[in-house]
């Protein structure tokens, strides 16, 4: 099947590729030419575990190509699919749809044959509905469906995910278009994993999923301070409650608050859809106020860890918003970064594969190194805000002698199992009184 993709992020790269192996013939688009040079020669543009492999494999077998010209893309295409960023309005949440209409203008223009155009932007309910307008107002005499196909591919398990996807929603009402979606996803589709809803529910599925989920680690965050006001142990506890399986023991690691590009963005999103609908989703509201002062909380707490901060050296293990990407953006951890400058701060940061995309950022403000171990050369005080294995794994003796403190807040709760306070160090963790 022919497949045209628009978009080369985090969803559509990994989709394309997916999709290319799993024997289809995928263009993927971006208008972003440089990108586009460095994705023909098979590199990928974002750190994506087994990404580069995928790629470098289904371009040589000719199945996946990249073109920065909308036509190239999409004009021969069975199925076209929609992976355009939506980013939010730093003011109301809104999500900002301007790419996604913008592409659906450009599509119109070379819509032909009967074309199923898939939404995989998460996208307000009722987005599938204005893109059928646009579409049918600028390609006139065009044969087209617009579905739409939601996406739950995690940031740095995409690839894993793309192969074993828990589910398939498809927000589809023609015959048609469910045919082409079930021959698209054959070879996925499996044990009743394939859910056809009408559009505006799977919209909807989308945003009450993320949603769900932030809500979730809102939840274990404020069970993580209740625990510490009342001396129990909050990692003890959510495995207490996840072995209930309707809870599930997913999404119950406390730590410094929920980030991404994802969760933020869709349950600001959600509220103000709610608001707009005189709707009260008061749970995903006090999720978003509670995340947005956590960041706050925890670096207030390396701050009292620093005790005369002028004076001392933190070493910051972790920038990216989890482990396993390269991704910073709403970073829990660069946001108290940011919060640990404002109140002056001397930093030393490291992070296994975020360094070039926070160094973006956080520019000449702090000092960069190679290694968490180097990172922790001459340190007061360590903090722990990204959960990478690697941090872990580290030679406890080795850090200590690194170390010119003893102090380590750890955020991600990554050695609270593992007693650090009996090898002389200070050890503070989420949930658990220490001390
Ligand atoms: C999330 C969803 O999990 C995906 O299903 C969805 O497709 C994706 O958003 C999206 O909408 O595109 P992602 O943003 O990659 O995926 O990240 P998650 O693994 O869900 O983590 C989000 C945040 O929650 C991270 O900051 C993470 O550290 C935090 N988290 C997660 C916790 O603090 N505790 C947990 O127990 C789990």
């Amino acid at each position: 099947m022919k497949i045209g993709i628009i978009g080369t992020g985090y969803v559509g790269l990994p989709t394309g590729a997916g999709l290319a192996d799993l024997g289809h013939e995928v263009v993927c688009i971006d208008k972003d030419e440089n990108k586009i040079n460095i994705l023909q020669q098979g590199k990928s543009t974002i750190y994506e575990k087994g990404l580069d492999e995928l790629l470098s494999r289904n371009i040589k077998n000719g199945r996946l190509k990249f073109t920065s010209k909308m036509q190239e893309g999409v004009e021969d295409a069975q199925v076209v699919i929609i992976a355009v960023g939506t980013p939010p309005d730093p003011v109301s949440g809104e999500a900002d749809l301007s790419y996604i209409y913008a592409a659906a203008q450009e599509l119109a223009l070379y819509l032909r044959d009967y074309t199923l155009v898939a939404t995989k932007s998460t996208v307000p309910v009722g987005t599938g509905d204005k893109i059928e307008q646009i579409l049918r107002e600028n390609a006139k005499n065009a044969d087209f469906d617009v579905i739409s196909l939601p996406e739950f591919l995690r940031e740095g398990f995409a690839v894993d995910d793309f192969f074993h996807p828990d589910r398939i929603v498809v927000g589809c009402e023609s015959e048609r278009a469910e045919s082409l979606i079930r021959e698209l996803y054959a070879p996925l589709a499996e044990k009743g994993n394939m859910l056809f809803v009408n559009r505006r529910s799977a919209e909807v599925i989308k945003y009450a999923s993320n949603a769900f989920l932030a809500m979730k680690i809102h939840y274990i965050n404020e069970m993580a301070d209740f625990c510490e006001a009342a001396g129990a142990d909050v990692a003890q506890v959510a495995k207490g409650m996840g072995l209930d399986k309707r809870i599930g023991d997913k999404f119950l690691n406390a730590g410094p608050g929920y980030g991404g590009s994802c969760f933020p963005k869709d349950t600001k999103a959600m509220a103000y859809m709610g608001r707009q609908s005189g709707v009260n989703l008061s749970l995903i509201e006090a999720a978003i106020r509670g995340n947005d002062l956590r960041q706050a909380k925890m670096a207030n707490r390396i701050l009292s860890a620093a005790c005369d901060v002028k004076n001392c050296k933190i070493a910051i293990w972790g920038l990216a918003f989890k482990n396993g990407t390269d991704d910073v953006r709403v970073s829990p951890a660069m946001e108290i970064v940011q919060q640990l400058l404002r109140n002056g701060a001397d930093l030393t940061v490291y992070d296994p594969k975020a360094m070039d995309n926070a160094k973006k950022i956080l520019q000449d403000k702090v000092k960069y190194a190679a290694s968490a171990i180097e990172a922790a050369q001459g340190a007061d005080v360590l903090a722990i805000l990204t959960e990478w294995s690697e941090f872990a794994l580290i030679d406890v003796n080795a850090l200590k002698k690194a170390m010119r403190g003893r102090k380590i807040v750890d955020l991600r709760n990554l050695f609270a199992t593992c007693a650090l306070d009996k090898k002389g160090f200070a050890y503070e963790c989420i949930g658990k009184t220490t001390n």
